[in-house]
């Protein structure tokens, strides 16, 4: 794992967008799975700035997005969704056919977990992957268990993770998660993990100690071989 350290916030998303866009340049239509939550939204904004300055780059990439608050109106403020259009699919232009997204409501959540999975198959591996960490060190919403999902899967959120400030109105909390799994995460071809802030550090220690455990999925990054973990000062 390549630890980075930055001063700040902005330094991480800036080193963060320029791994992305030196990939866009060798490989344009690269499948970018995209994480939500406040790690990532700064680096977000930087790419949609070198979509205006080089909107070229930005015409064959494919976006899948991480995860997704289940039980929930798409349209509610708080879903993956409503975050990666605001950050990534209107600023990027990105038309259907180049973005693979979990229902949040779906009538039946195991199959819609199926359909991902088929595209995934069909459009994968994933090339880049951004991820945050969660306070509990879940990975998408893979959450600490004594067993871990290799593929999509519906999966049931703790306490700690409905506490995620996505979620702001107590009426309108998720009943579970939809989330590609932790092969499917491991099989992307590089890996971009933000840490930022003070709030993280306890679980930013125990992720760098390199104990791999199902108690802290994240730990599982230990075994890829090709993970940029961006990490600012106020984390470690
Ligand atoms: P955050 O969320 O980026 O908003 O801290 C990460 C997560 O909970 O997985």
């Amino acid at each position: 794992m390549n630890i980075i350290t930055g001063n700040t916030y902005e330094e991480i998303s800036i080193y963060a967008k320029n791994i992305i866009v030196e990939n866009l340049r060798q490989h344009q239509s690269l499948l970018l799975c995209a994480a939500t939550g406040g790690s990532p939204t700064r680096m977000y904004e930087l790419l949609a700035e070198e979509s205006v300055s080089q909107p070229d780059l930005f015409t064959q990439i494919r976006i899948i997005k991480l995860d997704e608050w289940g039980g929930v109106p798409m349209e509610y403020s708080g879903t993956c969704e409503h975050y990666l259009q605001q950050y990534v699919i209107k600023p990027f232009q990105i038309p259907d056919e180049r973005y693979i997204s979990f229902q949040s409501n779906p009538e039946n959540p195991k199959q819609e977990c199926e359909r991902i999975n088929n595209l995934l198959i069909k459009n994968g591996p994933i090339d880049i992957c951004i991820l945050g960490i969660g306070m509990n060190g879940h990975l998408a919403l893979n959450e600490p268990d004594l067993f871990l999902n290799p593929h999509c899967h519906v999966a049931s959120l703790s306490e700690e993770t409905l506490q995620h400030p996505m979620l702001p109105e107590e009426d309108t909390k998720p009943g579970y998660g939809l989330t590609l799994g932790m092969a499917d995460i491991l099989q992307s071809k590089k890996i971009i993990i933000l840490i930022s802030g003070e709030k993280k550090r306890k679980i930013t220690r125990l992720f760098l100690s390199r104990n791999i455990t199902t108690a802290l999925p994240a730990s599982f990054l230990w075994l890829h071989p090709d993970v940029v973990c961006l990490v600012d000062k106020d984390a470690v």
